[in-house]
């Protein structure tokens, strides 16, 4: 009997871009299913709750049936027991992101080393992009709905008002 493979995707997603979508349509071409896992971290301040951001990650995800999305707390790799999965993807977009993630999938070997994390490798048009842009070009009156899914746009529109002679 073939064995089914699940794969975890996690990352703060606050809010999730076009850029996160591109990798979770990646990984769900791959594996049986991927769990989008929203971490929940009391100590990073977000701009939106985790609630919000699953919300997001779950409409802007819909048309992948073998995607779910949940959250965490705690050790990633706790989350991966959890979910009996061995996998880990995270996205790469460029050399600056190569240090930490690399540092991050060491120390998650060093915790649990029968968990592997795969890169998949972005598409050049989402190499520059990330939340914490968003949010910044957002609030200073850029235009950020080709980053976004529209779900989101919306939402950065309830929550940061801009002044009506500023775009968008
Ligand atoms: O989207 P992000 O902020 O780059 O995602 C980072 C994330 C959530 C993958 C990372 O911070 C994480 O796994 N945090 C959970 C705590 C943990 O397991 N730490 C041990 C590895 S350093």
């Amino acid at each position: 009997m073939k064995r089914s493979i699940n794969a975890v995707y996690p990352g703060s997603f606050d809010p999730i871009t076009n850029g996160h979508i591109y990798i979770a349509e990646r990984a769900a071409a791959l594996f049986d299913e991927v769990v989008v896992s929203v971490l929940l971290n009391p100590q990073k301040k977000a701009a939106f709750s985790v609630e919000e951001r699953k919300a997001m990650a779950r409409e802007a995800l819909s048309h992948l049936p073998n995607v779910k999305v949940d959250s965490f707390s705690g050790l990633l790799v706790d989350f991966l027991r959890q979910e009996q999965s061995r996998i880990i993807i995270r996205g790469l977009r460029a050399l600056s992101d190569f240090e930490y993630e690399f540092q991050l999938a060491l120390m998650n070997r060093q915790l649990a080393p029968e968990i592997e994390t795969l890169f998949i490798v972005t598409e050049a048009r989402y190499s520059y992009l990330s939340s914490h842009a968003v949010k910044e070009i957002y609030q200073f009156g850029g235009a950020v709905h080709e980053m976004v899914p529209p779900g989101v746009f919306r939402r950065l529109r309830e929550r940061f008002p801009l002044p009506r002679n500023i775009l968008p």
